[in-house]
């Protein structure tokens, strides 16, 4: 266990930082149950992935290509389905969406699958690229998804801590294509502050007692998240990683407790970390910047 484990303890919910999904899954039977992955292939997608279909649920794991999906979903035991899903590409989303829609009802949509911090600008669509891919990219494929999601359904959107890190507006508007200015961090966090707002937003647009969506933030993990990352960063993470970070198994606890507890069934609009209610920054509570970054979504998505 890492020293941090130890001192944090565990929360009201009886789990807590180090806690594993395993632990968090451990007597739910999910038979029945359908849930859509996107990044099955690495990290905390897969090991998502890998525990909810040990506990008998359906998953569509989605990945970039429909190889990366169907390798994932076949070394996982249980009941799985890959699906092709390129965030950074608005055909290979719709695609996705169609054949997903086939499939029948969705008990949770998780949005997993994200990159970070590159190091120098780089452009999808004309939009930088963290935006597109961690937001747009998901925004196409939730709101595509919205009617096959089961009347009690959840939209798990994988945030991140590091959404404190986004521009002081928040989200950039005049920006998006960050020709007025780009940093890595910043960028990052711009985007996982707009999968903050998505999950704000959509919050509000379900009727209440029904649909449910949320976002989190899943701990510091070492997974391949950081192969942008400087390399004397990737080394000291190496170092202290088994001391200070959570686990792969402890990262994607949350994904787990937020998407498939029955705990957080009615719990919407809120910010989860370590299987908790957490609070995130002002920026992630503004529901007229998550009221805004909708319809510019919406706009930017209609061109695509
Ligand atoms: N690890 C952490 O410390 C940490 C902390 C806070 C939040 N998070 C969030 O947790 C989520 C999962 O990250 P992870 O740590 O498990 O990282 P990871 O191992 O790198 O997994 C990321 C997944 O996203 C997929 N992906 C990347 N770009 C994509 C695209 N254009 N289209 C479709 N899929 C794409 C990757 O596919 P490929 O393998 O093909 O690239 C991979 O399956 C991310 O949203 C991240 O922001 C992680």
């Amino acid at each position: 266990m890492s020293l941090i484990a130890l001192l944090k303890g565990k929360g009201p919910s009886g789990f807590g930082y180090g806690s594993t999904a395993e632990q968090v899954a451990a007597g739910l039977n999910l038979k029945g149950k359908r849930y859509l992955v996107t990044g099955c292939n690495s990290g905390l997608g897969y090991e998502t992935m890998r525990v909810l279909a040990s506990r008998g649920a359906t998953v569509i794991g989605t990945a970039r290509s429909m190889e990366a999906a169907a390798a994932a979903c076949a070394s996982v035991k249980g009941e799985t389905s890959p699906a092709a899903c390129e965030l950074a590409e608005p055909s290979s989303v719709r695609a996705c969406v169609a054949a997903v829609k086939k499939k029948g009802p969705l008990d949770a949509i998780i949005c997993n699958a994200g990159i970070m911090a590159l190091p120098r600008l780089s452009l999808i669509h004309g939009y930088e690229a963290q935006f597109f891919t961690n937001h747009i990219g998901h925004f196409i494929l939730v709101t595509g998804l919205i009617d096959s999601l089961a009347k009690t359904g959840r939209v798990v959107m994988v945030s991140s801590s590091a959404h404190m890190a986004a521009p002081r507006a928040g989200i950039e508007f005049d920006n998006l294509d960050g020709r007025r200015g780009y940093g890595a961090w910043k960028a990052y966090g711009q985007s996982k502050l707009a999968n903050a707002l998505f999950a704000l937003e959509l919050a509000r647009r379900f009727k209440p007692g029904a649909r449910v969506a949320n976002s989190l933030h899943p701990g510091v993990i070492k997974t391949n998240l950081g192969r942008h990352m400087w390399s004397g960063l990737q080394v000291i993470f190496a170092a202290v990683g088994p001391l200070f970070l959570k686990s792969i198994a402890q990262g994607s606890a949350t994904h787990v407790y937020v998407a498939a507890h029955p705990d957080t069934a009615a719990e919407s609009g809120e910010y989860f970390a370590d299987c908790a209610i957490a609070r995130p920054s002002a920026l992630a509570r503004d529901s007229e910047l998550a009221r805004r970054l909708w319809q510019e979504s919406e706009r930017i998505v209609k061109r695509l």
